[in-house]
């Protein structure tokens, strides 16, 4: 009995051998043995392979389908170029080698030059189609954010005391009766205080004086607090936010900002002061800007003066900004009264008058941000309108 297998095999070598003109597959059907070697014959042999392999080629898309071409014909064992190779070249008679061999090469360059094709054609135009995503589309852009503009103001002020080793302070906002009035020696019913009016938290009545809560008016209150913590020497800014019952209009808002500013050390001067902020308008304003005092009042220092900068719109000449007097008034300053130093002293003996001295500044921080940018009224900085706050950006 003959086993199927054996069968099958046997049935196909009587079958009759297919010409080249019948398709050859991705499977590979052997190559016919040439008969004849002349050339009719072999440029007939290789134009009907050369033929096929086009038509496979052309077929291509898919990386499995390259694969399997690459396969059939450049296959190292099973390859149609290979059993051309051993069918044609090798049995080719001495004299029909040369003829072969060159019609052979061009078949091989054709081949992998199609695969070359097909390898790099990439999925097809309906496959990229399909995957398409629409990169015109725009995409969520996301903002970078900016210093508001008094905020970048208030920290190149510090930053301008901070290079002559002035260290940085706060304090809070909500501050005792006591530190924003009574140790900055504005006594309980001194007319002084009515010069800052002031918004007070509700229900206090019945708390002592000096414990009663308000919304700091100003930021001098951090100057006793810094000396409660520390003996001199001292040199400290302090930036920070300060409110007052004003109604608001083009140059006053019930929330604004300050810098204070205090230093204390032994035979501290007046000189010392005027020094000092003379070198802080010029970094601020411009090495052109001059400063000059003039007499003032505050409670806390002793004596006190106005700070004036030459007008830095029309450089002192006289202009509508300046009121035709070209100068500026900027800030308050002046040397330490003994009697907040007394007020220290219950906590830091050191602030002992008769041995050290010292001087104190403020500064309002929208003042000088609205004069270096131009900005003529001070509710734009706090209206949050962006077509104003880009313009910092
Ligand atoms: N605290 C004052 C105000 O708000 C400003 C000021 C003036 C602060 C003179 C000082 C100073 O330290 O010495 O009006």
């Amino acid at each position: 009995m003959v086993s199927g297998r054996f069968a099958r095999a046997k049935a196909r070598a009587a079958a009759p051998r297919s010409g080249l003109s019948c398709s050859l597959r991705m499977t590979n059907d052997p190559i016919p043995n040439l008969t004849a070697f002349d050339s009719a014959a072999l440029d007939k042999a290789f134009a009907a392979l050369k033929k096929q392999a086009q038509q496979d080629a052309a077929a291509l898309g898919a990386p499995e389908a390259v694969e399997a071409f690459r396969l059939k014909w450049l296959g190292r064992k099973q390859g149609l170029l290979n059993d051309v190779s051993s069918r044609w070249l090798k049995a080719a008679p001495a004299d029909a080698k040369k003829a072969v061999g060159e019609r052979f090469k061009k078949l091989k360059e054709l081949v992998e030059r199609l695969l070359d094709e097909a390898s790099g054609s990439g999925p097809s135009d309906a496959a990229l189609a399909a995957e398409a995503i629409d990169i015109t589309l725009p995409g969520t852009r996301r903002l970078t954010g900016a210093e508001h503009p008094i905020t970048r103001t208030m920290n190149e002020i510090v930053s301008v005391f901070a290079a002559l080793g002035y260290s940085v302070g706060v304090g809070p906002e909500v501050e005792t009766d006591y530190y924003n009035f009574e140790s900055m020696n504005f006594p309980p019913g001194h007319p002084a205080r009515d010069t800052q009016d002031t918004l007070v938290v509700a229900g206090q009545e019945r708390r002592p004086q000096r414990d009663r809560l308000l919304l700091r008016t100003h930021t001098s209150p951090v100057q006793m607090r810094t000396m409660e913590l520390e003996p001199p020497p001292v040199r400290i800014v302090i930036p920070g936010k300060v409110h007052r019952n004003e109604a608001d209009d083009a140059t006053h808002s019930s929330m604004f900002h300050q810098v204070e500013g205090l230093c204390v050390d032994t035979n501290i001067t007046f000189s010392d002061l005027k020094g000092t902020l003379d070198h802080a308008m010029k970094a601020l304003f411009g090495s052109s800007v001059k400063t000059r005092l003039f007499p003032s009042f505050f409670p806390f220092t002793e004596p006190s003066a106005d700070v004036q900068i030459s007008c830095i719109f029309c450089g002192g000449k006289g202009c509508r900004k300046c009121k035709q007097s070209g100068w500026i008034e900027l800030l308050g300053c002046g040397m330490v009264d003994p009697a907040v130093f007394a007020f220290a002293a219950e906590k830091q003996p050191a602030y002992d008058p008769k041995k050290i001295s010292g001087f104190a500044f403020g500064m309002g921080v929208e003042r000088i941000a609205m004069m270096k940018y131009g900005v003529s009224d001070i509710g734009q900085f706090f209206s949050g309108d962006m077509r104003f706050l880009w313009q910092f950006a």
